[in-house]
């Protein structure tokens, strides 16, 4: 097919570009992120622990920021922590009461993270649960959390398609469902990939489609952070 074969072809996706994507990102960065030495240090906590560099972009962190903002949101529940970058983004759109529940597996990532918190000043408007998300949202229902405003889901893709069940489990008309990295580089195309995280983003994908109870869409995005996009999911009802 030739879509497909144009989307894996290196020739389309060429280091040139690559440079241009990451330039414009530090442009946008310079001129609109006011230069911030919390999440600098964040940033470079991460880095001293050798955590993978896989956070959002800075300015992808700024538009969760302001989509909190935007909605109003005082609740939120992140899938996937790392060093608590993203999370930090969105802690501080957070009103006076508000509170995120971010859920992190790697016990690693979760200690950078936590620490990156107390050091931003925003510890006491995030709880860190550790543990496999599968195994932690559960819990997250049986403590009565929830409704949550807005839902960052970015760990393991694989599971994406019961990420997105829990979230509406844990929604509200009205909740916002933001979902990271459902393009990767193009290889989303591909239905008869043998990586699981690609048939989880597939299967997430077909069932916001699908699913009656949702409005939603898909942005592909050029950065830093190389070629891949984000959904963004409304639950109507
Ligand atoms: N949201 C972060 C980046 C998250 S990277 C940011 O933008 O700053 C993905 C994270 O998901 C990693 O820290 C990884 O350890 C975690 N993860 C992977 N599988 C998981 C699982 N089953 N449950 C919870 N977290 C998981
Ligand atoms: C990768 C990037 C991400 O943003 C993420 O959440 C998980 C993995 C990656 O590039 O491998
Ligand atoms: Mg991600």
């Amino acid at each position: 097919m030739a879509i497909l074969s144009a989307a894996f072809d290196s020739k389309v996706r060429g280091t040139m570009t690559k440079d241009v994507w990451e330039a414009v990102d530090k442009y946008f960065d310079e001129m609109l992120i006011p230069h911030d030495p919390t999440l600098d240090d964040a940033l470079a906590a991460c880095a001293a622990a050798n955590l993978p560099a896989i956070q959002v972009s800075s300015v992808q962190g700024k538009l969760l920021h302001l989509l909190a903002r935007i909605m109003g949101a005082r609740n939120i529940l992140e899938i996937g922590t790392l060093g608590g970058y993203s999370t930090i983004w969105m802690a501080r759109a957070l009103p006076e009461g508000g509170r995120i529940i971010t859920l992190e597996a790697d016990p690693k990532h979760a200690d950078v993270a936590r620490k990156n918190f107390a050091r931003a000043g925003v510890e006491n408007k995030i709880e860190l649960r550790l543990g496999k998300a599968l195994e932690t949202l559960p819990k997250v229902v049986a403590d009565g959390r929830g409704p949550f405003d807005m839902f960052f889901i970015d760990a393991n893709k694989s599971n994406m398609p019961e990420y997105f069940e829990w979230s509406l489990k844990l929604a509200r008309t009205g909740s916002v469902i933001i979902a990271d990295n459902v393009v990767r580089e193009g290889a989303v195309l591909d239905g008869k990939s043998n990586d699981a995280d690609i048939q989880g983003i597939r299967r997430f994908l077909e069932m916001v489609g699908k699913e009656k109870r949702v409005s939603g869409t898909a942005l592909q995005t050029v950065s830093s952070k190389n070629y891949d996009g984000f959904a963004l999911v409304l639950v109507t009802s």
